[in-house]
């Protein structure tokens, strides 16, 4: 065909090549870099989401500090063999609060997105202590260490400053609370209307189903919470951005 035959001036001549690649590559560029500019923000708002609770947000550290993200993502994609395994898959919204985000890189364990609800917190607990006892073949280290961590909310007011001045919306009452609605979430005889009205959705246990506030109570909660937040039966995509 001629216009083939054309295209061999272009192979065979390198600065044509050069340039008229510079060219398309800037179109492409463009096209895909500029509607940036006019959109107020590439997250779209989605109901269910808020920040998390001061236990929560505990736990989320010590997954952190724990380097879960090594063996484990957040982020189920769009494709059908992972909906099929771990559900809807992940919005941006989801992530919105987390800093940093815990998409990961790697799985040598499953998805953990949603992972909130799978299992009893007694399965969390005996798998934290010891994978092998629940899944025979598991590589997951033992972390049965951290249900002798007492822990406390003496810092929970600066962390969640931190987290304020990088964006995530917590307001004066959740900060001036910060201590309270941690101790609250794990004792399943106090007051927690006024926490949950900060925080709804939170899960209230004794989640280690031992006596005091352990590192594993934090983690088990931070779990068991992950993808509970935005309903799938009534979710539709925003279609108008
Ligand atoms: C060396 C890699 C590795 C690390 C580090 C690791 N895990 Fe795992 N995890 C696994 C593997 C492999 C599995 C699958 C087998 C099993 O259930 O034990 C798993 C399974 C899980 C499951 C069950 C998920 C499901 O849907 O069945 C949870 C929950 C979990 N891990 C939490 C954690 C937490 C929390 C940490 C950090 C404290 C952690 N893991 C650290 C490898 C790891």
């Amino acid at each position: 065909m001629a216009i083939l035959d054309k295209h061999k001036i272009i192979e065979t001549n390198a600065t044509l090549l050069l340039v008229l690649s510079f060219l398309v590559v800037t179109i492409g560029g463009l096209v895909q870099i500029t509607p940036l500019f006019w959109l107020e923000n590439t997250i779209e708002k989605v109901e269910g989401m808020r920040p998390y609770s001061p236990l929560e947000l505990t736990g989320r550290d010590i997954y952190v500090r724990e380097g879960c993200y090594v063996c484990h993502s957040q982020m189920i994609r769009p494709m059908r063999d992972e909906v099929e395994r771990y559900g809807h898959y992940s919005l941006a919204a989801e992530s919105m609060y987390d800093h940093p985000f815990q998409w990961g890189s790697k799985r040598t364990g499953p998805d953990l997105a949603r992972v909130g609800g799978r299992y009893s917190d007694e399965w969390h607990i005996d798998h934290l202590r010891d994978p092998q006892s629940v899944v025979p073949e598991s590589v997951m280290p033992k972390y049965g260490f951290l249900e002798n961590k007492m822990i406390n909310p003496d810092y929970m007011v600066e962390l969640m400053e931190t987290h304020r001045l990088v964006g995530v919306p917590y307001d004066d009452a959740m900060i001036e609370n910060a201590a309270a609605d941690f101790l609250v979430q794990a004792d399943p005889d106090g007051d927690s209307d006024a926490m949950l009205a900060r925080y709804p959705g939170a899960q209230v246990r004794n989640f280690d189903g031992q006596p005091g506030i352990s590192e594993a109570d934090a983690l088990v909660a931070y779990l068991q919470m992950l993808g509970t937040l935005v309903d799938f039966s009534t979710f539709t995509p925003d279609a108008s951005r």
